[in-house]
Order: structure tokens, then C-alpha cells, then sequence
């Protein structure tokens, strides 16, 4: 009896496990609820170029989500009979910020800026996955300190060494 309820117990903390490394991994590469159902794909497949939304990663540390100005410049007249539309010309003429949940975000601590990244010619695709097949926006790769460093230390010496100062990263 004794040894029945030993497996028991056993068993039950291995699937308590199991289940818990599956609901992290979920809750990692889950797309967060967005207060518009804004699709890369349709915009991509428009012919809309990344940087023409996503203007400054070559100029500032941040790659910068579009304004609502932005969007309005083409669905003043775009699909405006469209209800998801209609909700965005709603902030527009409420002047409201479109309250964007992100999707990939460091903690304060750590210092990223895309302008190194794309000085060396890695494109969007190597971070982010294949935005322009999303139709909801997720994650694709954990951005954590393990993949930052694993990529950095790809590179030739002395360089990698550099990459893999903790002050590179870290504040
Ligand atoms: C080396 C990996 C890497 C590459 C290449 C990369 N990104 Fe990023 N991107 C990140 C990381 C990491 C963040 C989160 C930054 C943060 O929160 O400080 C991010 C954040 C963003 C954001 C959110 C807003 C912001 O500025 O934080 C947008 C939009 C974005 N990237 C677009 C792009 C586009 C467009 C390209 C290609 C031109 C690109 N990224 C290339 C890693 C990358
Ligand atoms: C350069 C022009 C352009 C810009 C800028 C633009 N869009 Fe669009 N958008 C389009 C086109 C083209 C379509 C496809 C229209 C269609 O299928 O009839 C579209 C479709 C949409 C749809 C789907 C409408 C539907 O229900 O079928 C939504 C929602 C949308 N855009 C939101 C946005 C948001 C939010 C922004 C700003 C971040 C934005 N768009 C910026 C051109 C643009
Ligand atoms: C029409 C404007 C538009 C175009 C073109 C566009 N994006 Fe975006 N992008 C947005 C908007 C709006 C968001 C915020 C909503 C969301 O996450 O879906 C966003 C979010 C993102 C994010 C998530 C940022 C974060 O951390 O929250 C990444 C990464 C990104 N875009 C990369 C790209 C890449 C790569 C391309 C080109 C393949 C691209 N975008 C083209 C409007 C655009
Ligand atoms: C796919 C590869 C790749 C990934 C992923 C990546 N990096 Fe980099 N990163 C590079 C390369 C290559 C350089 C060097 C650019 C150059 O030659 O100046 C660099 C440079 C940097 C620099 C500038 C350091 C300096 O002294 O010049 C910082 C800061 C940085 N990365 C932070 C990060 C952080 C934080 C992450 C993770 C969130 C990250 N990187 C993910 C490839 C990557
Ligand atoms: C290439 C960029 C990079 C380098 C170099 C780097 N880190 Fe990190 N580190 C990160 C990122 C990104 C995070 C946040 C994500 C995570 O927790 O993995 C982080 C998180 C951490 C954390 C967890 C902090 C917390 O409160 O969650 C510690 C501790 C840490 N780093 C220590 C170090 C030390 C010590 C070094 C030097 C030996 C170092 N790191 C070098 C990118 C880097």
C-alpha cells in the first residue's frame, strides 16, 4: 500500500511538472490581446515596407510602434466602412494614443539598441520571425539573456569578448 501511494505522489508531481513548463512556454509565445485586430500580414501583402511604419531603428534606440496619424493617412480613405477601422478613426478623433500591448520587451536593466544590430546587416526576421506571415503578432524566440549571448558569441575575437561584457548589456 505504502508503495502505491510513493508512485502516486511520484507520478502526480511529475505531470504537475510537466504541465507547468508547458503553461510558461505557452504564456512566452502567446500573442497578447490588442485593442485593434491590426494584421502584419494584410499590411505586408499591401506592399507596405517594415521601416515605413517602424521608421527610427536605424536612427534611435527604439524602433517605435506607428501613430495613430500614421494609420490615418491612408484609412482616411482605406476600407474607413470596415468596423475595426471605424475603431481606429475613433482614436483619432478622440486624440487618444492607440494603447498597444508589446510583444517583445526587455526589463528596464538591460540596454538594446537596433542600430548595432542592423549596422551588421541582420535582418528583422532573425529576431523577430516572420512578421509578415502574422496575421496577430507573437513572439517567436524567448528574448533572454541566453539568446542575446548566444548570437554574441558567434562573433570573431576580440570581438565577442566585447559582446559578452555584462556592462554591454547591462545598466
Ligand atoms: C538582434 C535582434 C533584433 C533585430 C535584428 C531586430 N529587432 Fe526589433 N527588437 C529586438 C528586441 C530585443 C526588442 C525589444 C527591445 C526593448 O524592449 O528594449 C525589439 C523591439 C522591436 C519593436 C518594438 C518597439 C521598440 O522599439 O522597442 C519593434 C517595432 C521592432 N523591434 C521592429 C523591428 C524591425 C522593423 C526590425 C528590422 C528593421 C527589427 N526590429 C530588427 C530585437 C531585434
Ligand atoms: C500605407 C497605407 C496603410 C497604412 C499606413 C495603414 N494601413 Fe491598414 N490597411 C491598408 C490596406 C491596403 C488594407 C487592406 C484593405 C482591404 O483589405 O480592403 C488595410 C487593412 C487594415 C485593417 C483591416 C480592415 C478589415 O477589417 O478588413 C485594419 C484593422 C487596419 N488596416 C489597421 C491599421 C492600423 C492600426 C494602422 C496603423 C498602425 C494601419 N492600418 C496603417 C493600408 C494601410
Ligand atoms: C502599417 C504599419 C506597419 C507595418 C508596415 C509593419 N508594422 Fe510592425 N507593428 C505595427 C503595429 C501597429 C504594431 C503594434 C501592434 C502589434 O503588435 O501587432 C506592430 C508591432 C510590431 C512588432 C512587435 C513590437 C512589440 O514588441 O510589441 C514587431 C517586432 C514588428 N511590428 C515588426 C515589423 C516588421 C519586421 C515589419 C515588416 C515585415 C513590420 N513590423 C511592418 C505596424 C506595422
Ligand atoms: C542574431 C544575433 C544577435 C542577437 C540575437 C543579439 N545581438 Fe546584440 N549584437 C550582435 C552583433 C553582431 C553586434 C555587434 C555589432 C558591431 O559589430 O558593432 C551586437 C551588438 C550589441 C550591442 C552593442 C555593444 C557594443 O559594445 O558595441 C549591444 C548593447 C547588444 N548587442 C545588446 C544585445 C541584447 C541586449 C540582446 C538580447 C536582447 C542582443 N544584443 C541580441 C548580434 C546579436
Ligand atoms: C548580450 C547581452 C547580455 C550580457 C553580455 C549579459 N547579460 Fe545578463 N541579462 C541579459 C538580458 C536580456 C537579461 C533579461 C532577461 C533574462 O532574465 O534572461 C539578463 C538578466 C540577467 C540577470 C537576471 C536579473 C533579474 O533580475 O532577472 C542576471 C543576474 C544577469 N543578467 C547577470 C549577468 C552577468 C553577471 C553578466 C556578465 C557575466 C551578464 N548578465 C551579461 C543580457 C545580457
Amino acid at each position: 500500500m505504502n508503495r502505491f501511494w510513493f508512485f502516486s505522489f511520484l507520478i502526480l508531481l511529475v505531470v504537475g511538472i510537466l504541465t507547468g513548463i508547458l503553461l510558461t512556454r505557452i504564456q512566452v509565445f502567446s500573442a497578447p490581446e490588442q485593442p485593434i485586430a491590426y494584421s502584419h500580414k494584410t499590411h505586408i501583402e499591401a506592399g507596405i515596407q517594415c521601416l515605413y511604419c517602424h521608421s527610427s531603428p536605424l536612427r534611435s534606440d527604439l524602433a517605435g510602434i506607428p501613430s495613430v496619424k500614421k494609420c490615418m493617412g491612408c484609412h482616411n480613405v482605406i476600407a474607413n466602412d470596415k468596423p475595426e477601422v471605424q475603431e481606429l478613426a475613433g482614436y483619432w478623433e478622440r486624440e487618444e494614443p492607440i494603447p498597444w500591448v508589446r510583444v517583445s520587451s526587455q526589463p528596464e536593466f538591460i540596454y538594446f539598441s537596433h542600430l548595432p544590430h542592423l549596422g551588421t546587416g541582420l535582418s528583422c526576421e532573425t529576431c523577430h520571425g516572420d512578421i509578415g506571415q502574422m496575421t496577430v503578432t507573437r513572439p517567436v524566440v524567448k528574448m533572454d539573456m541566453g539568446w542575446c549571448l548566444d548570437c554574441h558569441l558567434k562573433e570573431p575575437q576580440p570581438k565577442a569578448t566585447r559582446l559578452a561584457d555584462c556592462l554591454a548589456c547591462h545598466k
